[in-house]
């Protein structure tokens, strides 16, 4: 018996060192090892051995089935190797092929204006507020001194959802919003960039535009005054648009501040000189400011015998025409990839 089952043993180690691929040693797994294999019809003759021999021929057909399911194991494992290589080199991806380009937006330059004014403005102390599109008559004009009526309204005529409802004309309505909202009626410093909306569409105007807002108010005592309105302004335009600039203050008219001035700044296009852009006056028109009228304050909660400063307001788009020399206010709303692209490049600088 221990010669028989050497010579299956033997034969099989022989079978499984010759099978080609995974089939046929799984054939010789079979033949061997299976339930009607021959080693396995060895085990069955045991009950004819004596007492002795049985521990005997029971340990060799172990270590034998042992040997052969190693030798098996070994094989498949190769076997397996064999095919991932195969598989490997046959589905090799091309690397060095270039891939389908993604196109990169960039950043819209009325964003990068209002993101470096903001920056500037955390840096002096104020808060960054929002306020809604969709505006209130109250917020909008009523509590900025400009009742039902009021001849002012005239230039920011607008778009109404309803009566009470429109799309705000100035994001002056933040001034309103801020300080009413501000329950303690302590010193305020914010600004408020954002988007406004006119009802009015020509070569210099859109029906949609950019505006910020700045406000600043504090106790009487503080003294905020027109000097630091316009440090202030200076600051601002001159970071904004280039440190040779000059500003102007000439009087105005606005509901909102008593007295109130336009600011004009020397063009950056002809220095000052006057050209076509300034109308050969040297000049542009950027904001509107002044000190926050008595009834703004006490409208919105603010004893004006107590507290008082002063509010500014602004065109983003502008702005951003002045700073990346934009000869066209279409231009920021064409959605001109060829346009756009070129302020990435600012990044950098
Ligand atoms: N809201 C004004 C406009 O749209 C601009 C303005 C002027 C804002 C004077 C102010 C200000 O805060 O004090 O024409």
């Amino acid at each position: 018996m221990k010669e028989e089952i050497i010579k299956i043993k033997e034969s099989a180690l022989e079978e499984i060192s010759n099978t080609q691929d995974l089939k046929t040693l799984n054939d010789v797994r079979v033949k061997y090892l299976g339930k009607k294999g021959e080693l396995t019809s060895v085990l069955r003759g045991m009950g004819a051995l004596s007492a002795e021999e049985r521990p005997v021929i029971g340990s060799l057909v172990n270590e034998v089935r042992a040997k052969i399911e190693n030798a098996l194991n070994e094989k498949e494992e190769k076997f397996k190797q064999a095919e991932l290589q195969e598989k490997l080199e046959k589905e090799t991806i091309d690397i060095t092929l270039p891939g389908a380009k993604i196109k990169r937006g960039s950043k819209h330059p009325v964003n990068r204006v209002i993101e470096e004014i903001e920056d500037l403005f955390v840096s002096m102390g104020y808060d960054v507020v929002a306020g809604p599109e969709l505006e209130t008559d109250e917020f909008c004009f009523e509590r900025l001194n400009l009742p039902k009526g009021h001849p002012a309204r005239d230039m920011q005529d607008s778009f109404y959802i309803t009566n009470e409802y429109l799309l705000r004309t100035q994001t002056s309505a933040v001034q309103a919003r801020t300080m009413l909202a501000n329950e303690e009626k302590s010193p305020i410093r914010m600004i408020c960039a954002g988007k406004t909306y006119r009802r009015e569409d020509d070569a210099t105007h859109s029906h949609q535009f950019g505006q910020v807002e700045g406000l600043v108010i504090d106790k009487k005592e503080r003294n905020v005054s027109l000097a630091d309105l316009k440090g202030t302004l200076e600051i601002f335009v001159k970071k904004l648009i280039g440190k040779n600039c000059e500003l102007r203050f000439r009087p105005s008219y606005f509901p909102f501040t008593e007295p109130s001035y336009e600011v004009d700044v020397s063009c950056f296009k002809c220095g000052g000189k006057g050209c076509s852009l300034c109308k050969q006056t040297g000049w542009i028109e950027v904001l509107g400011a002044g000190i926050v009228h008595p009834n703004v304050l006490k409208m919105n909660g603010y004893d004006p015998e107590k507290y008082g400063g002063f509010a500014f307001g602004t065109g983003l788009d502008r702005l951003a025409m002045f700073k990346y020399a934009i000869p066209d206010m279409r231009y920021l709303y064409a959605n001109d990839i060829r346009f756009l692209n070129q302020f990435d490049r600012k990044d950098e600088e």
